[in-house]
C-alpha cells in the first residue's frame, strides 16, 4: 500500500495576511478548501473526523478520468478521500487551479495520494508535484489569486491525486516562509501519545496532521491532563492536545532520531529546517531541574535549553542545514540536569525556492482569453512560459532576469478558429508586443484580406509568418474627419431610412462609404451605437467591413468599405442589368449564404440579419459577394417599410423569413 502526503507551506505576495478569527467550538474554517479527487461531478460530503465539507474536484479541473481504488485496497478506517482518485494518463502536466486566495497571506496546502492499485498495474507512478511555477505557486497579486497545482508526467508511471487541502493560516506563523521561499513538510510528528490517534482539525486549527510516535524500549511516555498553552507570541500555535504528551529518555541516556535526506532532480542537496516543541509536564521541585543540550549531527545547535512549565515553546533554525545525506538530532541531559530530556513534539522541513515568478498577468489572460474564445485544441495548461521545459506548445516565450517572463508570439495555425480577436490582444498585436500566427483557420478573417484568398495565394507562407492584424481595429471618427473624407458630404451614394450614405475616401486611398444618421432621426441613436458595437466584432469576408464610426457632437455615423460595384439588386434590375453571368449569380448566392451563416453560427450571440434581399448584397470590384446594412433593422426604417417599432416586425415584406416572422 502506498500513501502519501506532501505538505506545502507558501505565502502569497507580501500584502496582509488573513485574520482567523476564533469562535466557540470549533476553529473557525473560513477559507479551507477541501477537494476529494476523483469523487463523483457535483458530489460533496461532511467528513467524519474533522466535519469538514469535501466537494468534488470537478469544479477545479476539466481534464483526467476518475477510477475507484481495487478493493483489496479498501480499509474500513480509510477516510474517503483515499477510495477514489483522478488520474492523468495523456498530458504531460496536468493542473488543479484553486481560485479565490487572498493575496499576501500563509497557506498551508496538502496533496494526498493513494494509489491503491487504481489502475491494475500494481506500480505505483513517479510523478512531479508542483504548486503554479515551483513546486509551489508564489504570488504578488492586487486583486484575488489561485493556486494552480499541477501533476507533472515525468515518464514514470501516470500521475493521479486522491485529494487537494488549502488551509490558510496566520501571517506570523512560520516565520522561515515569505513570499520567496516555502517549506515542503518531511514528517511531523507528536511524540508520546498513548492511543494511535492522529490530531488534526479541529483540535489543530489549521489543520496540521499530527502523526503518533513513540518507541517504549527507548523512551519514557509522559503526559499531562493540564492545559498546555503557547508561550506568548508563538509563531507555531501548538496544539495543546500534541503538547499533553511526550517522551523522556531513560535515565542518562539522550533522545536521538534522525531522517534521510531525500534529493530529487530539482533539489540534488535539500536544505533541511527543524521544529521542536517542548513543555515541561511535571511541577518540578525547587531541587529538581530539567537542561539539556540539541546537537544536529554532532555540532552543538542549543547548547542549553530549559522546557517552560506547562507551556509550548519552540527551538527552531532560520538557515537550513545542507550537505548531509542523514541527519541526526541528539537531545543530551546538561550535567547538573537533575531529570533526562524531553520532547513533546518535532517537524522537519525541506526548504524550497518560490522565486521563479508567473508569466506576466496581462499576457496569461490574453492567451487564456484567446484558448477560451476558440477552444484552441492544444493542452495548455498551468502556466503559459514556466516552467521553461514545460512552456505552451505554441507560444513564444521570453525570459527577463528581473521582469516576470511575457509571451512574445502565438501560433494558433490550423485550430479551426473562427470569430474575432479578443480586445486586449489587438492592443498589443497592434502596439507591436504580440505576434499572432493564424494561418489556415479559414472562419477566421482578416478585414478584405480574404482567408480564402490568401490562403489560396501561398498557404506556406501564412502558416509560418505573423500577420498584423490592425485591420480588426475600429477608429473613432470626429465629425470633422468626416467632412474631409466625403469632401463635404459631396457625393451621394445611396438614401435610407436613417439619411444619407456617403461616398469618402480616407487618407490611405481606401474608398469607403458613410452612413450619416440625419438629424431629424433621433430615434434610434442608442441602437445605432449598441448595433456599431456589434459590427465591431464581426470579420467575415462575406460581409461588409466596417472601418469605424463617429459619435461626435450629435453625429453619427457608420463607416464601412465602399462595395466598387454596388449592390446586387442593382446588377440584377438597375443600369447593369443583365450583365452578371449565371456562374457569377450562383457564386454571389453561394457567398451571400456563407455571409449568412456566420452570422447565425459562428457571432456569439447569434445574429439575424432580418433584411436580406438584393440590395443589401454589395459586390466588390471582382463581384464578391458582401452583406450589408445587418443589424440596424433594430432601429431604422427601411426604404418601402412603414414601421420603425422594434417591437413590431422589422424587414421587408417578402423577404422575410417564415420563421422570423412566426417566431419573432
Ligand atoms: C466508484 O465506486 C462508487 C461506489 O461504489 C460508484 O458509485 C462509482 O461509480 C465508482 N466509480 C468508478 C469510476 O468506477
Ligand atoms: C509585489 O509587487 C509589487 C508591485 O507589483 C512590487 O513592488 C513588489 O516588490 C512585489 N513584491 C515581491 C516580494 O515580489
Ligand atoms: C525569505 O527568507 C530567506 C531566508 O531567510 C531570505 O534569504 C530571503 O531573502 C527572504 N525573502 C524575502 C522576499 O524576504
Ligand atoms: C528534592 O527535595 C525533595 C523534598 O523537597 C526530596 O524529597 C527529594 O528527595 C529531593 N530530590 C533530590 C534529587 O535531591
Ligand atoms: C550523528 O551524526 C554525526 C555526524 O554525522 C555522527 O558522528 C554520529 O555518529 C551520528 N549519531 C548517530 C546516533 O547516528
Ligand atoms: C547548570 O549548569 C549551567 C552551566 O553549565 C548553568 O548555566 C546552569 O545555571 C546550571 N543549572 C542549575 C540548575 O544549576
Amino acid at each position: 500500500m502506498v500513501i502519501g502526503s506532501w505538505w506545502f507551506l507558501l505565502v502569497l505576495g507580501a500584502a496582509a495576511g488573513v485574520r482567523v478569527v476564533r469562535g466557540q467550538g470549533a476553529p473557525d474554517s473560513t477559507g479551507f478548501i477541501s477537494i476529494d479527487c476523483g469523487f463523483p461531478e457535483k458530489g460533496s460530503y461532511v467528513d467524519g473526523t474533522t466535519k469538514l465539507t469535501y466537494v468534488s474536484d470537478d469544479g477545479f479541473i476539466d481534464i483526467g478520468a476518475n477510477h475507484n481504488i481495487s478493493a483489496e485496497f479498501i480499509n474500513p478506517g480509510f477516510t474517503k478521500r483515499f477510495l477514489n482518485v483522478r488520474s492523468f494518463p495523456d498530458a504531460a502536466r496536468s493542473c488543479y487551479t484553486l481560485g479565490s486566495l487572498a493575496p499576501g497571506s500563509k497557506y498551508l496546502f496538502r496533496a494526498t495520494f493513494m494509489y491503491g492499485n487504481y489502475d491494475g498495474l500494481n506500480s505505483p507512478p513517479v510523478f512531479d508535484l508542483y504548486l503554479g511555477v515551483n513546486f509551489w505557486q508564489t504570488m504578488n497579486l492586487t486583486g484575488l489569486g489561485s493556486v494552480e497545482v499541477c501533476l507533472v508526467n515525468t515518464g514514470s508511471g501516470t500521475p493521479f491525486v486522491s485529494g487537494l487541502e488549502l488551509r490558510p493560516v496566520k501571517s506570523t506563523l512560520y516565520p522561515q516562509v515569505n513570499t520567496t521561499q516555502g517549506l515542503v513538510l518531511h514528517a511531523r510528528r507528536n511524540f508520546g501519545p498513548s492511543e494511535v490517534a492522529v490530531i488534526r482539525y479541529p483540535d489543530d486549527p489549521y489543520d496540521r496532521v499530527w502523526l503518533p510516535w513513540s518507541d517504549p524500549a527507548e523512551w519514557l511516555e509522559v503526559s499531562t491532563a493540564e492545559v498546555v498553552n503557547g508561550v506568548f507570541g508563538s509563531n507555531f500555535e501548538m496544539p495543546s492536545v500534541v503538547m499533553q504528551t511526550a517522551v523522556t529518555a531513560r535515565v542518562s541516556k539522550s533522545i536521538e532520531f534522525s531522517w534521510d535526506a531525500e534529493p530529487s532532480h530539482v533539489y540534488p542537496d535539500p536544505g533541511y529546517i527543524c521544529m521542536l516543541h517542548f513543555a515541561e509536564l511535571q511541577h518540578l521541585n525547587s531541587n529538581a531541574s530539567r537542561q539539556f543540550s540539541i546537537t544536529i549531527n554532532g555540532h552543538v545547535w542549543y547548547s542549553l535549553y530549559r522546557p517552560y512549565s506547562f507551556t509550548s515553546d519552540t527551538v527552531y533554525s532560520k538557515l537550513p542545514q545542507h550537505g548531509s545525506t542523514k541527519y541526526n538530532i541528539s537531545i543530551k541531559a546538561a550535567a547538573n540536569s537533575t531529570l533526562p530530556p524531553i520532547i513533546n513534539a518535532g517537524e522537519v522541513f525541506s526548504v524550497i525556492s518560490t522565486a521563479n515568478v508567473r508569466t506576466d498577468v496581462q499576457d496569461v489572460s490574453a492567451v487564456m482569453a484567446i484558448k477560451a474564445k476558440y477552444q484552441v485544441k492544444k493542452d495548455w495548461m498551468g502556466d503559459p512560459c514556466v516552467p521553461k521545459a514545460l512552456a505552451w506548445n505554441g507560444l513564444t516565450c521570453s525570459y527577463a532576469i528581473s521582469s516576470p517572463p511575457r509571451i512574445e508570439a502565438i501560433d494558433v495555425t490550423g485550430n479551426q478558429l473562427s470569430g474575432s480577436i479578443p480586445t486586449g490582444l489587438l492592443k498589443r498585436i497592434q502596439d507591436g508586443t504580440l505576434t499572432l500566427r493564424y494561418g489556415d483557420n479559414p472562419n477566421l478573417c482578416s478585414n478584405d484580406n480574404s482567408c480564402q484568398s490568401i490562403k489560396k495565394r501561398n498557404p506556406m507562407l501564412v502558416a509560418s509568418i505573423a500577420v498584423p492584424l490592425v485591420a480588426f481595429v475600429n477608429r473613432r471618427f470626429t465629425y470633422t474627419e468626416l467632412k474631409v473624407i466625403t469632401n463635404n458630404f459631396r457625393r451621394v451614394l445611396g438614401k435610407g431610412g436613417f439619411g444619407n450614405v456617403y461616398a469618402g475616401l480616407l487618407e490611405d486611398g481606401t474608398h469607403v462609404a458613410v452612413k450619416l444618421l440625419s438629424e431629424s432621426s433621433n430615434q434610434g441613436a442608442e441602437e445605432f451605437l449598441t448595433e456599431a458595437d456589434t459590427l465591431t466584432n464581426i470579420h467575415h469576408k462575406n460581409i461588409v467591413s466596417l472601418f469605424g464610426y463617429c459619435k461626435d457632437r450629435g453625429c453619427m455615423a457608420l463607416v464601412y468599405e465602399r462595395m466598387s460595384e454596388g449592390s446586387l439588386e442593382d446588377k440584377l434590375r438597375g443600369k447593369g442589368a443583365g450583365s452578371l453571368t449565371w456562374i457569377q449569380r450562383l457564386r454571389i448566392a453561394l457567398e451571400s449564404a456563407q455571409g449568412l451563416e456566420y452570422l447565425h453560427t459562428a457571432c456569439s450571440p447569434p445574429l439575424v440579419h432580418r433584411d436580406v434581399k438584393a440590395a443589401n448584397i454589395l459586390l466588390s470590384a471582382n463581384l464578391e459577394a458582401k452583406i450589408a446594412d445587418f443589424g440596424l433593422l433594430k432601429a431604422f426604417k427601411r426604404d418601402g417599410d412603414t414601421h420603425v417599432s422594434t417591437a413590431r416586425l422589422v424587414g421587408t415584406r417578402g423577404y422575410l423569413s417564415p420563421e422570423y416572422v412566426y417566431t419573432r
